[in-house]
């Protein structure tokens, strides 16, 4: 096997009890309390020695990781939350505790990191060129063609590149420049392609929102492209109000203001 893919969530998942209306069981695949398992997308895989699950508990666990991935709500099926959940196996035998761990995190940038970031942000910026017909030809100046030189030229002071990374792999990334007076700028908020729609766009947000009022800033600006009805809802949905429109001689779209304050 060789895995091209870097998962984003792990499972734990635990033997917590084997007893029905309080008279032990046993269960036919020999669970014991405490047999550990992990995986990511694949099958658990036992920690300590212990057998594997039988057919009937795996579809009841395959439903439940298919639902993580998907990045539903487990609260629709009665769960109290969506990190660390108890369900019996079909036969009612074993009580197993999953635990779902989402292993991406937002960390502070260097230097060292622009290649890849640069490369998260042109790769991110090109489904937007596609969509909007943006060239090399009738905007060079476009995110999905800048080049690590433009990017590390901002690279100063009051400039504050973040990454949505799993482990040593980027495959997110936002800036925050302080403008002076509390405003900071935010720049280039990218998530790869095939990692939309689990809600890091928003994560990557909120982010930045507790980042600029922990640097003692309240209103964070962007610019985007204003024909782009979908990005514009989305922003105004998690809390950005539109300002302005404003052309920019090169650029064949009208950039779009729009600003979020703290208060
Ligand atoms: C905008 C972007 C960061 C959102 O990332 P994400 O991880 O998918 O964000 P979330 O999962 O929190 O939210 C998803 C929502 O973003 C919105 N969205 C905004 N731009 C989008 C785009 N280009 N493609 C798809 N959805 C987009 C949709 O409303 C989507 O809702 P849906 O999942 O119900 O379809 C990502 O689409 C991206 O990198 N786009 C290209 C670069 C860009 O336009 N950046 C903003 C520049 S100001």
């Amino acid at each position: 096997m060789k895995k091209f893919i870097t998962e984003n969530k792990s499972f734990t998942i635990t033997v917590i009890d084997h007893a029905k209306d309080g008279k032990p069981l046993h269960c036919r695949n020999g669970h014991e309390i405490g047999d550990t398992y992990t995986c990511e997308y694949g099958c658990p895989m036992p920690t300590n020695g212990c057998g594997g699950f039988c057919s009937k508990t795996m579809t009841n666990l395959y439903r439940l990781k298919e639902i993580v991935y998907a990045n539903g709500d487990l609260r629709i099926l009665g769960f109290p939350n969506n990190h660390d959940i108890e369900f019996f196996c079909p036969d009612g035998a074993v009580k197993f505790r999953m635990q779902i761990h989402d292993l991406a995190g937002i960390h502070p940038l260097t230097a060292e990191h622009l290649p890849q970031y640069a490369e998260v942000i042109r790769r991110s910026f090109a489904t937007v060129a596609k969509d909007f017909g943006l060239t090399r030809e009738n905007c060079p100046d476009h995110t999905s063609f800048v080049t690590d030189e433009r990017l590390a030229s901002k690279v100063k002071d009051g400039y504050f590149p973040f990454g949505l990374c799993v482990g040593e792999t980027i495959f997110g990334f936002a800036s925050l420049t302080d403008m002076s007076d509390g405003v900071f700028e935010m720049n280039d908020v990218s998530v790869l392609p095939e990692w939309r729609h689990y809600g890091y766009g928003k994560k990557m947000i909120d982010f930045c929102k507790e980042k600029v009022k922990e640097l003692g800033g309240s209103k964070i600006t962007i610019g985007i492209v204003d024909e782009n009805a979908v990005l514009k809802d989305w922003y105004a949905a998690n809390g950005f109000v539109h300002k302005e429109t404003k052309n920019f001689d090169g650029l064949p779209f009208t950039v779009g203001f729009m600003e979020w304050s703290a208060i």
